[in-house]
């Protein structure tokens, strides 16, 4: 870590699903401008699609296509560009990211069918294996790899044997999980994912992509209800001169860069998630010494974000206390009442962690909070 003092207002430990804590390095890798057409630029733009095929395993059957813009839109785009238009999507719902799709495929026009478990509740594939062979007309299957909302993990590799089984073509919202939690193509089939810089990659916020199944990419000409978001488009434009099709996020793409770099250096996808779980670990023993309780058990809580349920105690007023750990330097981030998440990802580690933990103990003290017991437990 490059700090000596983690956590202070001005530059804060971020404990959110995104924007996360980034390195200094990669935030230097953006002092200096690029032109759209600079053949430096082009050439950084082909290495960082190249290296994100390859975190996947994709090689030879995926091609990168960036976006501009947060996660959502590259998860838009996907949908949008991949389910035709008489095609039907079976989205598995879990938490906001899961919902969020559906709503993006009503936006389009697309028929929808969303498989619902609760919150603290994986994906059930046992149903989605039912719902296929019920309706023929399903296309397109939608799944989140990690549902943010909780933290939950959910079983993408058997939903990717089930989907494929029945001859269905999956989509994978990967936002939170791509770079930290294996997904190697060669083994888990789909026609694309969606994920971003600033998640577990740990570049700045600007930009997404989409790795898309050549064949699948290529049949989607003309799919895409919206131009910006036409991710056929996009690749083809790119595949033609190297070009972004409008104004390229070309710091972002820098940033990203120097990340993939870093994210190399760090032992690729196993170190990078070794270091989350340790986190997590340091975040869940810390807490619950403190009397909280985490919402999932530890066999369902994938190590990017910890949900903990509310305190009983009445001197909790989650406002206040969100307050007081952002005046400490650690914002972290509110979920589904009445709990609160606390992320594990970004360029922090054990020191940020401890950190953490010093300053949530702290204000629970000047609140006069005993214990971070939840209602049922402390009754
Ligand atoms: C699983 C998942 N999908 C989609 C998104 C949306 O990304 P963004 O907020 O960058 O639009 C997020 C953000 O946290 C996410 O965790």
């Amino acid at each position: 870590m490059e700090r000596a003092l983690p956590g202070s207002p001005d530059q804060p430990v971020l404990l959110t699903p995104g924007p996360l804590t980034t390195s200094a390095t990669v935030r230097q890798a953006m002092l200096r401008d690029w032109g759209s057409r600079d053949p430096a630029f082009i050439a950084l733009n082909a290495r960082v699609r190249e290296r994100l095929v390859a975190l996947a395993g994709a090689q030879g059957s995926h091609v990168c296509v960036p976006l501009q813009g947060s996660g959502t839109f590259v998860v838009e785009a996907m949908l949008g560009t991949l389910v035709p238009k008489d095609g039907r999507l079976l989205v598995l719902a879990n938490g906001a990211y899961g919902q969020r799709m559906a709503t993006m495929a009503r936006y389009h026009g697309r028929r929808v069918e969303v498989l619902e478990t609760a919150e603290d509740q994986p994906n059930d594939v046992a149903a989605l294996e039912r719902a296929l062979l019920r309706d023929d007309a399903i296309t397109h299957v939608a799944a989140v790899h990690c549902e943010t909302t909780s933290g939950i993990l959910n079983p993408i590799k058997a939903i990717a044997a089930a989907t494929a089984r029945h001859g269905r073509r999956l989509l994978i919202d990967a936002m939170s999980a791509f770079g930290a939690l294996p997904l190697d193509a060669r083994h888990v089939p789909f026609d694309a994912l969606a994920a971003s810089a600033n998640k577990c990659l740990e570049g700045v916020p600007g930009l997404g992509f989409a790795l898309a199944r050549k064949e699948a990419l290529a049949a989607a000409k003309g799919n895409a209800p919206a131009l910006s978001l036409d991710l056929h488009d996009q690749w083809q434009a790119m595949e033609r001169n190297g070009q972004w099709r409008f104004t390229p996020p070309t710091h972002v793409l820098a940033a990203l860069e120097q990340a993939l770099i870093e994210h190399e250096q760090e032992g690729g996808v196993a170190g990078r998630g070794a270091r989350y779980r340790e986190n997590r670990r340091i975040l869940v023993d810390g807490m619950r010494a403190l009397g909280f309780e985490t919402l999932l058990p530890d066999a369902l809580q994938a190590s990017i974000i910890v949900t903990f349920k509310m305190p009983a105690d009445p001197r909790f007023a989650f406002e206040a206390f969100y307050d007081r750990l952002r005046a400490r330097g650690y914002p972290g981030k509110l979920t589904v009442a009445p709990s609160f998440r606390i992320g594990c990802i970004g360029r922090i580690g054990p020191a940020e962690m401890q950190g953490a933990l010093a300053a949530i103990r702290a204000v629970l003290k000047e609140m006069g909070v005993a214990s971070g017991r939840p209602a049922r437990a402390a009754a």
